[in-house]
């Protein structure tokens, strides 16, 4: 698959990662056979990076349900393991399944400890802030991922959820691989915010999340009727051309659709070995995807 650096310093990943949330998710939540193959798929298929957090689970009761699967597939699959990097977060808490952010540098410690357990590690490969916490200074939980990557738990430290002003902000006390924010057809702030250029601009690895739209604006692609000529001319479908889209926002950007199925992590993965031209380009930026 196309490689994209990661970051200054760091390995190249292919362009179309693998995020694992929803195999944790309810709605339903796969069988865990399910959702190791799932996550097979895309590694049989060429991604090297799959993203995952201590809070991809229904509640606290089970936090690092996704690392232990992500744990549980890399163990059981049968190509180069040292080639995949795996990239969790910390950083909120799952109380009855509420989403409560928690930056506090005990906290995050401690969240550090319990996936280097979950993922079965001696050192993460990234380790991201899950988002800045309202509650906390950005420099109190920065700090805590700088002494990390100083004690060798963490390889590399990522952000997500961050404006610009936070990332120079951070990058003052630690060196920073990675970014990750959500960029899809359906919402743009990455690229109008300036992040998207920043990354290009730093060298920093871009990892747009939601990158078909989520789980329930993705289901709106297949009738986005600008979608269909491009779609008909690469010979791939309206997904792949939505994450080639993405793809083309910045030479920083990486991908990392979700998918339970099988079918789906290869039909994502197509948009790696295709690039739209300026006027397809162009076409999609032009055409208003609706989120209602
Ligand atoms: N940092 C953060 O705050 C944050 C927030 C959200 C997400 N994330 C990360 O980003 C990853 C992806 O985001 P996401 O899960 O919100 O949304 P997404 O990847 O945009 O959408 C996932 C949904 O799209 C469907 N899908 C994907 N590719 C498809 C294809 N080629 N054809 C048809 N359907 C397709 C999947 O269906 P099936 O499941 O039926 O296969 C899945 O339900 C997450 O897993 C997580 O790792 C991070």
């Amino acid at each position: 698959m196309r490689t994209r650096s990661l970051g200054p310093g760091a390995t190249a990943v292919g362009v179309v990662g693998y995020g694992a949330w929803p195999l944790s998710d309810g709605a339903p939540r796969p069988r865990e056979d399910d959702a190791v193959r799932a996550i097979h798929a895309a590694l049989d298929g060429g991604a090297t990076l799959i993203d995952t957090a201590d809070a991809y689970c229904l509640h606290e009761g089970e936090a690092g349900h996704n690392e232990r699967l992500v744990a549980r597939a890399l163990s059981t699959w049968r190509g180069p393991r040292e080639e995949i990097v795996v990239a969790t977060k910390g950083g909120y808490t799952r109380p009855d399944g509420a989403w409560v952010s928690n930056g506090r540098p005990e906290h995050l410690r401690r969240a550090c400890d319990r996936s280097l357990a979950a993922l079965g590690v001696e050192r993460i490969d990234l380790y991201q802030l899950h988002g800045p916490d309202p509650e906390v200074p950005l420099a109190e939980s920065v700090g805590l991922l700088a002494d990390l990557a100083r004690e060798g738990k963490i390889r590399w430290v990522g952000l997500s959820n961050v404006s610009v002003d936070e990332l120079r902000q951070a990058r003052e006390q630690v060196a920073v691989t990675t970014v990750q924010n959500r960029l899809n057809p359906f919402f743009r702030e990455a690229v109008a915010d300036g992040v998207v250029a920043y990354c290009d601009q730093e060298g920093l690895g871009f990892l747009a999340y939601s990158p078909v739209g989520g789980g329930r604006l993705n289901k709106k692609l297949p009738a986005i009727a600008a979608l269909a000529p491009i779609a008909r001319r690469h010979g791939v479908s309206h997904h792949a051309v939505a994450l080639a889209w993405v793809l083309a926002q910045g030479t920083s950007v990486i991908v990392i659709p979700a998918a339970r199925q099988p079918e789906h992590v290869a039909d994502s993965q197509a948009a790696a070995r295709i690039e739209l031209t300026p006027d397809e380009l162009a076409t999609i930026d032009g055409t208003e995807f609706s989120i209602a």
